[in-house]
């Protein structure tokens, strides 16, 4: 949602804005636009509808004069829709100063009235150019004084926002704020970045500060301030940026969806390394809070989007290996009752980005009520591990692609990993070592499904270009992936899809198969439950006997599908908690190159965004 850069220093900034908006595009691409205080000290500015490269092209065709200081901005759209006009940065006291937001400003109708009264005359449709309107007033009054104009500002706002300005009195200097919603910054030699995440800045800088919630900041080349919204300073959080420019580079794929697919052995792998003592897993970061297991008769676990399905995966293995009931609630339903919770829960929020506003949310009414919280998060020094009581990070490395993929295998990897470790601290797992041996064989067998099926699974995906529906069918820990394999379809290929337990089907949604109805049935393997294998196959002959298309993801060897498949994908044998891992990677590549044979553009579908830090 709204990707923010920010430049002070001594080289040209608008290479280095654009560069950064390009890492930060995943954040929302309708519009784009630059600002910058060149040479003779003059504020310009440049903006445009569409794509990032639609900037670029404006740019190329009529150069904007560069200089040192200057902040960036990719959006998606909230108040106003995507067109020039409404377009970030928005300009004020004669077009001498330029603000970008992130968010929304919740009471911008009165404040908007309040200064249309005073005269102001608007050009645009955003809550921003509010924003933009009261620095100018502040800052008049003030005779002058940024950084004071910029405290009495982000003191009348209400929301979520994350605020950067510049004016061109004062060049060298970019002033950021924020409330509910991601700013870091970037310390470098003789220059500063601000950006919603590192990624804006990583190819300069790995030495970030992590800036709390309702703090301001202001860089210059030299000097990083942060205060509270009262001006009383404050110690930013330093931390050492774990990933390099290169991670977040496509590098040769053809899309950064194909390489994440890719990178999941990696991403899995690195999510256990060191959380795996002897025959036992032990997540170092939880240590010394044994407390939050064992004073708990109840875990919650909150998420939004593919997260929520990695949650649901989760409370099968919390439930078997920790034997505490658990409930997957999504975000932005949990806080808007009155659920039951208090010191004895313990709310599990899953975020890659960490800053997902429904999450967030709910993990603040969470702590508000006296729950435990423990984040799994992707993100470092993103707000919701800060917000948390703990967290275990997923090590799946950046994900630029819209949809969601290797994150997703490592949010369902460390849940593996907080399950065991919660079992072992419950006491209710005894001996590890089996699922231990099957988490450590994890990464080589979803390495072997890539390898074997890819070929197959995009051949497959080629011939139905032109479906219009795909059903997905899974029972047990293959329901959350049949809902996943249909997330993936619908937010990149634009194809109807929905995801059943496989018991559901003949409650209601039998009716929709028709001959040739594509769907594809996730079997669990016999040698877990010989009952629920032969529920799914039961499942399997009720759809073929009325006329569905049939692709069975089964693990190898399994011969009582074959009869009832039109096409079998096979995934090597695995533990029960730890099929969803294999299962899912046949869903993601259909997904992929289905939607590549539609001439779709897969890292950046249609009106979403990566991160999206409103309610
Ligand atoms: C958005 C994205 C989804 C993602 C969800 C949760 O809706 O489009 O792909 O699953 O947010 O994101 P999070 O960062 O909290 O995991």
């Amino acid at each position: 949602m709204c990707g923010i850069v920010g430049y002070v220093g001594p080289r040209p900034s608008q290479g280095i804005l654009l560069a950064g908006l390009a890492r930060l595009e995943y954040r929302g691409y309708d519009s784009a636009g630059v600002a910058v205080i060149d040479e003779t000290g003059s504020l310009g500015m440049r903006k445009k509808a569409g794509k990032l490269s639609a900037l670029r092209d404006s740019l190329a065709d009529a150069a904007l004069p560069d200089g040192n200081t200057g902040i960036g901005h990719t959006r998606w759209a909230t108040h106003g829709g995507p067109t020039d006009g409404n377009a970030h940065p928005h300009l004020a006291d004669d077009d001498r100063l330029a603000l970008i937001h992130n968010g929304i400003i919740e009471n911008f109708a009165p404040l908007r009235d309040e200064l249309a009264a005073a005269g102001v005359a608007f050009r645009s449709e955003t809550d921003t150019e509010v924003a933009a309107a009261l620095l100018e007033r502040e800052y008049r009054s003030n005779g002058g004084d940024l950084q004071l104009a910029f405290r009495s500002v982000v003191n009348r706002l209400e929301g979520a926002f994350t605020l950067l300005a510049m004016h061109e009195d004062h060049p060298g200097l970019v002033v950021g704020a924020r409330r509910n919603s991601p700013l870091v910054i970037g310390l470098g030699e003789g220059e500063n970045f601000l950006g919603s995440d590192v990624a804006a800045f990583v190819e300069h800088t790995r030495k970030a500060l992590a800036i709390g919630q309702d703090q301001i900041v202001s860089i210059t080349p030299d000097a990083v301030t942060v205060t509270d919204f009262f001006g009383t300073p404050v110690q930013a959080e330093p931390f050492d940026v774990s990933w390099d420019a290169a991670a977040a580079e496509k590098g040769g794929w053809s899309s950064f969806m194909a390489k994440e697919v890719a990178e999941q052995p990696e991403a899995v792998a690195n999510t256990i390394r060191g959380r795996i003592q002897g025959d036992q897993v032990v997540i170092p970061e939880l240590d010394g809070l044994d407390d939050l297991f064992t004073g708990i008769n109840r875990v919650i676990i909150t998420a939004c989007g593919t997260a929520s399905y990695a949650a649901l995966v989760g409370k099968y293995a919390i439930e078997q290996w920790a034997r505490v009931p658990v409930d997957v609630e999504l975000a932005h339903e949990f806080r808007y009752r009155d659920p039951v919770i208090g010191a004895d829960t313990l709310v599990v929020s899953i975020s890659q980005s960490g800053e997902t506003m429904d999450t967030l949310m709910a993990v603040k009414y969470a702590r508000e009520r006296g729950a435990r919280t423990l984040s799994v998060c992707n993100t470092q020094g993103a707000t919701i591990p800060r917000e948390s009581d703990a967290v275990v990070y997923t090590h799946a490395g950046p994900e630029v692609a819209v949809a969601s993929t290797k994150a997703f295998s490592a949010q369902i990897t460390a849940l593996l990993l907080l399950g065991l470790h919660m079992g072992r601290v419950r006491g209710s797992v005894a001996d590890a070592s089996v699922d231990v041996a099957e988490l450590a064989a994890l990464p080589e067998k979803i390495a072997k499904v890539l390898e074997t099926e890819n070929d197959h699974v995009s051949q497959l995906a080629g011939w139905m270009a032109d479906t219009r529906s795909v059903l997905f069918l899974g029972r047990h820990v293959g329901y959350p992936i049949a809902l996943e394999g249909a997330l993936k379809l619908k937010e990149i290929s634009y194809i109807h899809a929905e995801g059943f337990a496989a018991g559901e089907l003949k409650h209601g949604p039998i009716a929709l198969i028709e001959p040739g109805q594509p769907v594809f049935v996730l079997v669990p393997s016999p040698r877990h439950s010989a009952l629920v294998h032969s529920k799914v196959v039961s499942n399997i002959q009720e759809i073929r006997a009325r006329g569905a298309r049939v692709i069975v993801v089964a693990e190898e060897g399994d011969a009582a599908v074959l009869p009832f498949a039109d096409e079998v994908i096979h995934i090597p044998l695995a533990g029960p908690m730890f099929e969803p891992l294999l299962a899912v990677v046949p869903l993601q590549i259909f997904a992929m190159a289905l939607a590549t044979a539609k001439g779709l553009d897969v890292d950046q579908p249609r009106n979403l965004a990566k991160s999206v830090t409103v309610e």
